[in-house]
C-alpha cells in the first residue's frame, strides 16, 4: 500500500515538474519492450532501439551503411514480414515521440531493394509514424528476381501492401491507438507502388503522393532499353560496341544537340531561360545538325551523320509496337541534358531494362541484347509478372472510399517521360468518364518544368517531395510542401490548386496542375486553362 502511494506520488512529482522527461522515459521503455511484447502476423521483430538525440545510425542490408536521424527522439523498429515460404519484406518503422496521429508508408526506387532512410527521417520530422521497406529484396540490382517469382510479386504489388498492413498494426500497438489517417509517399518505382496501392489495395491509404511514377512498367523498361539501343548499345556491362558503332552519339555531340533543342524550343514558352516549360510543344528537327559533305561546305565535326539523325528521330518519337499499337511516349526534348541521362545514352543497355529482361522475364543470367526490339516488349507484356505493368484507369474503388491522389512529374525527367503521367491522367479520366473538374476531386497531377527525375534539375524544384535532402529551405506549409498539402486535403482542408517550388535562395515558381498550363505573362508564371 505504502509503496503504491509512493509510486503514485513520485509519478505526480515527475509529471508536475518534468512531464517531457517522464514521457520520454515511458516511451523509451515501451519502445524497447516491443522486441519481446509485440506479436504481429508473419512478422519477426529483429531489432528495436530508442534514439533520444540526433545521431547517425548503422543500417542493415547492402544499400548503405549509415543513416542520419535528425528527427529524434523516436523509436526505431527493424522487422521482417514473411510474405510466402520463399519471400520476405524487411522494413523499419520510425516512431517519433511527438506524433500527430498519422501513418506514412514510403516507396522504393529503380529495381531496389533499399529502405529509404532519408524518407524515414523526413516523415518522422513531420511527426508521422513512418515505415519503409526493402520491397522484398536487398540491394539495387534485379538479380534477386532470378528464379524467384514470389520476390517479383513482392516488388510488383505485395511489399507496399504488407508494409501498410503490418506497419499500421505496429503503430497502433506502440501508441495504444490506431493512426487516424494513412499516407503513402514515393517517387519513380515508389510512384508506381503508390499507383498500385490505389488500384489494388484502395483501403490501405487515405492519401497517396506518387512522384514520376514508373507506371506501364513493362513498356517503360523496354523503352528505356531501346533508347540506348538506337545509338548502338547492345551490352549491359560494356559500352565498347556502342562506342564503335556509327550510330553512337558522344557526350560532346549530345551537348550540341541539347543546344540546338534549346535554340528551337526554349522560347516557345515566352521566356528564354534554358527551361522548356512544355516539351510536348517542341517539334525538334534534328536534320539541321546533319554534316555537310558537299564541296562547298564540308563540315564533318560537331555535326551528325544520317544514321545519327535517324537515331535521334527514333528517340524523340513515340514508341509503337510491331502491330503499330502505341507503347510509350517519346523522350522529352531537353531531358537529354540532365546528368542522369548518361545511364540511358552512355553506351550500355540500361541496367534496369537488362536486369528486368534477364532475371525477371527470361530467368537467365546472361542474354544477348544485339537484336533488342519491340518483340522483347511483347514478351514482357505477355508475362507481366505480378501485374507489375500498373497501367489501369479504373481507380474507382480508391475514389469512392474518399482517397486523394497527388502525382507530380519533372518535365526534364531523363528516365521516365512526364508525358506518360499525362497519359495516365487521361486514361483514368477516360475510364471513369470524369472531366478534369471531377478528376480534381480525387486526382491531381502537377507538372514541374525543368525538374529532372524526382528532384533537382533547373529552376525551383523543391516542394517537400522528400526524395534525398530536397527539403532544405522548403517552408513547411501547404502551399510549399506537397506532403502537407495532401494531408490538408485528406483531413478536410482545401485541395491544392498549385504547388510552389523553391530552391532555397532563388525565386519561387508556382507549378500548375494538369491540364492547366504554365504560362509566362511577361512578369510571372501563371497557370492557365
Ligand atoms: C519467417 O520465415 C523464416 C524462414 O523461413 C522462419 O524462420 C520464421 O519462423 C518465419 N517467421 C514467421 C513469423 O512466420
Ligand atoms: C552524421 O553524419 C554526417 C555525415 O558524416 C555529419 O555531417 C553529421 O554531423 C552527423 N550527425 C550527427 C548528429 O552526428
Ligand atoms: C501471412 O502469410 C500468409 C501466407 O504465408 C498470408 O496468406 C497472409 O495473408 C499473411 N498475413 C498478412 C497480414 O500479410
Ligand atoms: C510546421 O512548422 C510550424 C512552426 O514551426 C509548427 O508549428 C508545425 O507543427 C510544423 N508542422 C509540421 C507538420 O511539422
Ligand atoms: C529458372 O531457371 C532455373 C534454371 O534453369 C530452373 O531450375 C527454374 O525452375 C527456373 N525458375 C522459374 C521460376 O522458371
Ligand atoms: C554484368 O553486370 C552485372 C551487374 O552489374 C553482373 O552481375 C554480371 O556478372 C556482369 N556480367 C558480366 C558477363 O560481366
Ligand atoms: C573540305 O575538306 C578538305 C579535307 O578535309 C579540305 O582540304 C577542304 O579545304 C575543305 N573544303 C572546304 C570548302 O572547306
Ligand atoms: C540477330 O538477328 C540477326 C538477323 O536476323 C541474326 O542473324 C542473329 O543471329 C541475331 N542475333 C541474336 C543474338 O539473336
Ligand atoms: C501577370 O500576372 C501577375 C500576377 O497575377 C499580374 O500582377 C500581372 O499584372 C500580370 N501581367 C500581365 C502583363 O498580365
Amino acid at each position: 500500500m505504502v509503496s503504491h502511494l509512493l509510486l503514485a506520488f513520485s509519478a505526480i512529482i515527475f509529471s508536475a515538474f518534468s512531464p517531457r522527461a517522464v514521457g520520454a522515459e515511458d516511451l523509451s521503455a515501451k519502445c524497447l519492450a516491443l522486441k519481446s511484447n509485440l506479436q504481429l502476423e508473419n512478422t519477426t521483430i529483429l531489432d528495436v532501439s530508442y534514439i533520444a538525440t540526433p545521431t547517425n545510425v548503422s543500417t542493415a542490408g547492402s544499400c548503405q551503411s549509415t543513416a542520419p536521424v535528425t528527427a529524434a527522439p523516436l523509436c526505431r523498429v527493424y522487422f521482417v514480414i514473411n510474405t510466402t515460404d520463399t519471400s520476405a519484406v524487411h522494413a523499419e518503422a520510425w516512431l517519433p515521440d511527438t506524433w500527430f496521429g498519422r501513418f506514412l508508408s514510403l516507396g522504393n526506387g529503380g529495381l531496389n531493394g533499399c529502405i529509404d532512410y532519408v524518407g524515414l527521417d523526413y516523415g518522422a520530422s513531420l511527426h508521422f509514424a513512418t515505415v519503409s521497406s526493402d520491397n522484398g529484396h536487398d540491394g539495387a540490382s534485379g538479380l534477386p528476381f532470378l528464379d524467384a517469382p514470389e520476390v517479383i510479386n513482392d516488388f510488383a504489388f505485395r511489399a507496399v501492401h504488407v508494409e501498410a498492413v503490418i506497419g499500421k498494426q505496429l503503430v497502433a500497438a506502440y501508441y495504444n491507438t490506431p493512426a487516424e489517417n494513412s499516407y503513402f509517399l514515393g517517387c519513380s518505382t515508389g510512384g508506381r507502388q503508390g499507383t498500385q496501392a490505389a488500384l489494388r489495395f484502395p483501403e490501405d491509404f487515405d492519401g497517396i503522393l506518387a512522384g514520376a511514377p514508373a507506371t506501364d512498367f513493362n513498356h517503360l523498361q523496354g523503352w528505356e532499353g531501346l533508347l540506348g539501343h538506337y545509338i548502338g548499345a547492345v551490352d549491359p556491362n560494356s559500352s565498347a560496341k556502342a562506342e564503335a558503332s556509327p550510330k553512337f552519339i558522344t557526350p560532346e555531340l549530345w551537348a550540341i544537340i541539347s543546344a540546338e533543342i534549346l535554340r528551337q524550343c526554349d522560347a516557345l514558352d515566352g521566356l528564354v531561360d534554358g527551361i522548356i516549360t512544355e516539351p510536348d510543344d517542341c517539334d525538334f528537327q534534328p536534320d539541321v545538325l546533319l554534316c555537310h559533305t558537299n564541296k562547298a561546305a564540308n563540315q564533318t565535326t560537331g555535326c551528325l551523320s544520317h544514321v545519327q539523325v535517324e537515331a535521334l528521330k527514333n528517340i524523340y518519337s513515340p514508341l509503337f509496337g510491331a502491330d503499330g499499337q502505341f507503347l510509350y511516349p517519346r523522350y522529352s526534348p531537353g531531358a537529354e541534358a540532365d546528368p542522369f541521362a548518361a545511364s540511358i545514352f552512355g553506351g550500355t543497355i540500361f541496367q534496369f531494362s537488362a536486369d528486368w529482361e534477364r532475371y525477371a522475364i527470361l530467368n537467365v543470367t546472361e542474354h544477348d541484347f544485339t537484336n533488342f526490339s519491340v518483340q522483347d516488349i511483347a514478351l514482357f507484356d505477355a508475362i507481366n509478372p505480378g501485374g507489375v505493368a500498373t497501367f489501369d484507369g479504373d481507380m474507382s474503388a480508391f475514389r469512392e472510399r474518399g482517397g486523394k491522389f497527388i502525382t507530380y512529374h519533372g518535365r526534364r525527367d531523363p528516365l521516365i517521360s512526364s508525358t506518360n503521367s499525362k497519359r495516365v491522367y487521361d486514361l483514368i479520366s477516360h475510364t471513369l468518364s470524369l472531366p478534369p473538374a471531377q478528376m480534381d476531386d480525387f486526382y491531381r497531377l502537377f507538372l514541374i518544368p525543368g525538374m529532372g527525375h524526382c528532384f533537382g534539375g533547373l529552376g525551383p524544384t523543391n516542394f517537400g517531395q522528400g526524395i534525398v535532402a530536397t527539403t532544405e529551405g522548403v517552408k513547411n506549409d501547404t502551399a510549399h510542401n506537397i506532403l502537407l498539402a495532401l494531408v490538408d486535403w485528406v483531413e478536410g482542408g482545401a485541395a491544392p490548386a498549385t504547388i510552389i517550388g523553391s530552391d532555397g535562395s532563388g525565386p519561387e515558381r508556382t507549378h500548375c496542375r494538369y491540364p492547366m498550363r504554365s504560362v509566362w505573362n511577361g512578369t510571372v508564371w501563371v497557370c492557365e486553362e
